[in-house]
């Protein structure tokens, strides 16, 4: 009788490992134990740039001709005085208004290093200055729960200063990671997260794949911080330059590099989301609301940023569904610039700025804008708000981390 049992009970388990091994072969069981690999989309100023210069002129005796490649983005020692003036010159970009695109300076050649690996968006400096972290935070709380960056965490860089409609190869390059990332991973589906600019470019590239190919590649979209809707300190940004954030530029001479960047066009704020009367800038001659731009680069100098904004407002301007789950997460209750009040010397001064609700830089219904996707896609869409989610330190933030590690990616309930 023992005996008996005990053959049955070989039997059966000679049964289980043989359904247990035909699973793992056909992919059932192995795709639910397997983690979703995730790829990394920088938001603006979010990853490292290199540079190396051939030039012929110089607008200073102290900045260099040549160069062999080296950091531009960032490297604390390029906001120095006087070099800041040699950065921001290699820096910006020139625009042709003939083919409509933009290009470096004579001389300045720049590129993105780190497309792929996860290391040039988790600091964006090689030296890793605390200051400088960026998805470090993030890819640390992910490897502490079993993910390996370059396999199961990737990133995918571009060059920030331009928009979509310069970005055709960077394209190509995600969507091939992408695939790469899944087949490498045991056909196991991919979570985009994306912070900031980067869910511009997130949002693009989704509405320009196949819904095949979302339904076979993605398991969902994480747009963190998302300015689909544009952000006024654009708006001052063009107007009066910004210091960069942290460090000791001065924000009249960032402007001229700033001014130039499609990525900032990209960001101005919607038509769709700002009304006809509401005055985004208000001077003693005139105010500007967001359908008064001709004017409003006409009257701050800089003709050229309506051309920007002619080629990069219809590219996002309809914030279509993406047609793939959405775990939108952002901050709010951190006081976010709105409007700006200037006294004669418009453009050329910092404005008396009004306070409103958002994450700090982009305006609450910005941020907001893609809750119309819950009536425009079958796929659900998932709002998660962060009080004093600030929209550069939320990446740090480990209330973020526990929604993506149990919320997004599920992986305490395995
Ligand atoms: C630098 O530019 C000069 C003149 O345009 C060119 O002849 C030279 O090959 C360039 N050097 C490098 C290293 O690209
Ligand atoms: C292109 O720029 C030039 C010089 O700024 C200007 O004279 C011309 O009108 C512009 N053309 C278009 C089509 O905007
Ligand atoms: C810029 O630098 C990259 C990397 O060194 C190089 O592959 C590329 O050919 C360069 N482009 C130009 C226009 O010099
Ligand atoms: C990831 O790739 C980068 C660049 O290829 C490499 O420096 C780094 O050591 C890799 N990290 C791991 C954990 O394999
Ligand atoms: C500009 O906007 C402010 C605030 O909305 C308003 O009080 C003022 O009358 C406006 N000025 C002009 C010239 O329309
Ligand atoms: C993260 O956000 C939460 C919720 O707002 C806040 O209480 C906490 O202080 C933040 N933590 C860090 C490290 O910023």
């Amino acid at each position: 009788m023992l005996f008996l049992l005990k053959k049955i009970d070989l039997l059966f388990i000679v049964f289980v490992v043989i359904v247990v091994d035909t699973l793992l072969t056909t992919g059932t069981l192995h795709q639910q134990s397997k983690r979703n690999p995730v790829v990394l989309l920088p938001g603006d100023g979010g990853c490292q740039l290199r540079a190396s210069l051939n030039k012929s002129e110089v607008p200073h005796f102290y900045c260099k001709e040549h160069t062999s490649e080296y950091s531009i983005w960032l490297d604390v020692g390029e906001f120095v005085p006087p070099f800041v003036n040699c950065f921001i010159e290699n820096i910006r970009l020139v625009y042709d208004n003939t083919t409509r695109t933009s290009s470096f300076p004579p001389g300045v050649n720049i590129t993105v290093p780190g497309f792929g690996p996860t290391s040039t968006v988790e600091w964006l400096d090689p030296s890793h200055e605390s200051f400088t972290k960026y998805y470090v935070g993030l890819v640390n709380a992910l490897v502490a729960k079993g993910y390996v960056r370059n396999t199961t965490v990737r990133g995918a860089p571009y060059d920030f200063r331009r928009a979509p409609n310069e970005a055709a190869q960077y394209f190509k390059d995600l969507k091939a990671l992408i695939e790469e990332t899944y087949y490498m991973n045991g056909n196991t589906k991919v979570v985009m997260i994306s912070h900031s600019l980067g869910c511009m470019f997130g949002l693009y590239f989704l509405n320009h794949q196949d819904q095949d190919w979302k339904d076979k590649f993605i398991q969902s979209w994480v747009p963190i911080a998302p300015p689909l809707g544009g952000a006024t300190k654009i708006i001052r940004l063009y107007a009066s330059g910004d210091d960069f954030g942290v460090w000791a530029v001065e924000a009249l001479k960032a402007r001229k590099a700033q001014r130039t960047y499609p990525s900032s066009a990209l960001l101005a704020p919607l038509q769709r989301l700002w009304a006809k009367d509401e005055a985004i800038v208000i001077t003693p001659k005139r105010n500007y609301t967001a359908y008064d731009y001709q004017v409003f680069f006409n009257d701050v100098g800089y003709e050229t940023g309506y051309e920007l904004w002619k080629d990069t407002s219809p590219l996002n301007n309809e914030v279509k569904a993406p047609g793939v789950p959405v775990f939108s997460i952002h901050g709010k209750d951190v006081p976010t610039e709105e409007q700006y009040t200037y006294g004669d010397e418009f453009p050329d001064v910092q404005p008396k700025i009004k306070f409103g609700q958002g994450d700090g830089t982009v305006n609450m219904r910005s941020l907001k804008a893609l809750l119309k996707w819950k009536n425009e896609q079958k796929q659900p869409v998932i709002e998660y708000e962060i009080s004093g989610g600030e929209h550069l330190a939320i990446l740090q933030n480990s209330t973020l981390h526990d929604y993506i590690i149990n919320k997004v990616l599920q992986l305490n309930s395995t």
